[in-house]
């Protein structure tokens, strides 16, 4: 049986924190939003909101909200991914579909052949992105995805084995 798109994409993708100096074009970006607005969430309730931020200057201002800002500074485009507290209605489980949106947004990343990685050391200071974005405590943020071409793809990761992840099978 061939193994499925989907499936490849899971296992290929990396977190990519290096970038060449190309631009991503917005049909991308979007094609990464619009991914990520499919994911599953609590009642269909799509809490999530998106910000992109191409413009340098306001990069290099996120940048220094988080000990990850080489990587804010060096993507072409980064998305700060939000949680709008008026379409939320379960703390925890819009919380689990902001994640399933990340996945697919990071998964889209990798079908477009573009690098991604989602960054959540950030939240530490979450009202200053609020403050620098223009936006009011409505809305919660998520994790910013910086996304640009992989400069490499040289990027190794491991995972545990399932032995060990894996409880009980009753
Ligand atoms: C909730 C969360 C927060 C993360 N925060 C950061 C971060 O702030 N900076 C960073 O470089 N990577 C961050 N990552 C990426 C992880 O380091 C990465 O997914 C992990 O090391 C596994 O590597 P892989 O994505 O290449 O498989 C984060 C991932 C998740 C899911």
């Amino acid at each position: 049986m061939m193994p499925a798109p989907i499936l490849e994409a899971i296992h290929r993708r990396r977190s990519i924190r290096e970038y060449t100096e190309e631009q991503v074009g917005s049909e991308q970006l979007r094609a990464i939003i619009e991914a990520g607005s499919w994911a599953p969430s609590g009642l269909n309730n799509q809490p999530w909101r998106f910000v992109v931020v191409r413009d340098p200057a306001i990069r290099a201002a996120l940048a220094g909200q988080t000990t990850y800002g080489h990587i804010v500074k060096g993507a072409p485009a980064v998305i700060a991914v939000y949680l709008d507290r008026e379409a939320m209605y379960h703390e925890t489980k819009d919380q689990q579909a902001a994640g399933a949106c990340l996945q697919n947004m990071l998964l889209a990343a990798e079908a477009l052949d573009l690098g991604a990685v989602w960054l959540g050391q950030i939240l530490q200071n979450k009202t200053a992105v609020n403050g620098i974005l223009g936006l009011s405590d409505r809305y919660e943020l998520a994790a910013v995805v910086a996304v640009g071409h992989p400069r490499h793809r040289r990027q190794q990761s491991t995972r545990k084995p399932l032995s060990e992840l894996i409880l009980k099978e009753l």
